[in-house]
């Protein structure tokens, strides 16, 4: 913390997607950024030249020492989440942890159990949820507008060239804990379980069609929620050039339609006007980048996601998205993994 601005140090680990939490951080009027840790000499030196007033580190013991560093943002390879972020926590920091929180669960209960021991707020990434229209299709569920929701289908259509995973940690099952599912999808995965609610059963399929890589770049699942409802789940880094994110709830009483933060579909039969109110929600969540043009208040992506952790921090309330929310969908995908390994449904 600042003494003279009380504003909150933030620090940042892993300057892959952590340059996006660096400039969150850097446009915070409530934080500052403090320092940036990462191995890689090259991304410390365009840190370097973004940031010449925060702190470089190579060693993360010595960035967690650091006592004007208050929150860090944990942005290592995925199955580094757990560690990294409890060896912060037993420094004392609070922590941001990229998505997927890690790749098990019981990682991700290790990330639980030491936020109750050490008293920090740890908050987890899925700045999807801030996609305009999220907002919106959550709220026609919980309000029944939508009616009973009977269906829902997800499909990740992305593609990514094989170059993607030479000499990475991407498509790896050490680090990367899954392909197409677990790495590209686990947004998707959680907003699927926010807006359909608990998730039963799982049955999947998985093939590797056109990588070489150790995990799957396929998975075709079906799975069953509590409340009765189905969907489908599709995932793939095959669809080239990279098609959509369907985002899709069909229920009793209307159909809502989005392709990540675009809507394209609002469909409420309880509607005074349907076609007017469509044409509204249309134009309303027609891109993060608009709404954010139309109204500067309005803040998506990881911007949305780190001012919330620093809120949370100084005004003491939970983050939006805490280590037992983030483990659900992490929980789901083990699951499906189990099923794709197995070729039989299993229970989440
Ligand atoms: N929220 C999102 O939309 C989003 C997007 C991309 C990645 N991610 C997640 O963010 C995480 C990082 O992904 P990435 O694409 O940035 O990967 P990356 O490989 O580009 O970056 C990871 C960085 O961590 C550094 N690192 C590794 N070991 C370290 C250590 N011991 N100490 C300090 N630095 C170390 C590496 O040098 C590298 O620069 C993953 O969990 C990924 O799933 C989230």
């Amino acid at each position: 913390m600042d003494k003279e601005t009380n504003k909150l140090g933030y620090a940042v680990v892993g300057l892959g997607i952590g340059r996006a939490h660096m400039e969150a951080a850097s446009k915070s009027e409530r934080a500052y950024l403090a320092a940036y840790c990462d191995i890689r000499e090259d991304r410390l030196a365009d840190a370097k030249r973004r940031y010449p007033d925060a702190k470089s580190y190579r060693d993360f013991d010595e960035l967690i020492r650091d006592p004007d560093v208050d929150v860090i943002s944990i942005c290592l390879p995925s199955a580094m989440h757990a560690e990294f972020a409890v060896r912060a926590m037993e420094a004392g920091k609070h922590v941001l942890i990229e998505k997927p929180i890690d790749i098990t669960v019981a990682a991700a209960m290790k990330i639980e159990e030491a936020r109750k021991k050490y008293g920090v707020t740890v908050g987890v990434v899925h700045q999807n949820r801030y996609n305009v229209p999220m907002g919106p299709m959550k709220e026609a569920v919980d309000s029944g507008r939508l009616g009973k929701l009977f269906l829902g289908t997800f499909a990740v259509k992305w593609y990514r060239e094989q170059s993607y995973f030479e000499g990475s940690w991407h498509g790896t099952w050490d680090m990367d804990g899954g392909g197409s599912l677990m790495n590209q999808s686990v947004h998707t995965v959680d907003l699927m379980q926010w807006l359909m609610g608990d998730a039963e059963e799982i049955s999947t399929v998985m093939n590797i069609c056109n990588h070489d890589i150790e995990t799957e770049d396929l998975t075709v699942s079906t799975v069953k929620f509590r409340s009765g409802a189905v969907a489908s789940l599709i995932t793939t880094t095959c669809a080239y050039p990279g098609i959509s994110t369907d985002i899709q709830l069909y229920g009793t009483k209307g159909t809502i339609e989005a392709d990540a933060d675009v809507l394209k579909t609002w469909k409420l039969a309880d509607s005074d006007d349907e076609d007017a109110e469509e044409e509204e929600m249309l134009e309303k969540c027609s891109g993060n980048g608009r709404a954010e043009a139309r109204d500067p208040s309005v803040l998506t992506g990881h911007r949305a996601v780190v001012e919330d952790m620093i809120s949370a921090v100084l005004d003491g309330h939970e983050p939006r998205i805490m280590p037992l929310e983030a483990m659900k969908s992490v929980r789901i995908i083990e699951a499906a993994y189990e099923s794709a390994r197995t070729g039989r449904p299993v229970k989440i």
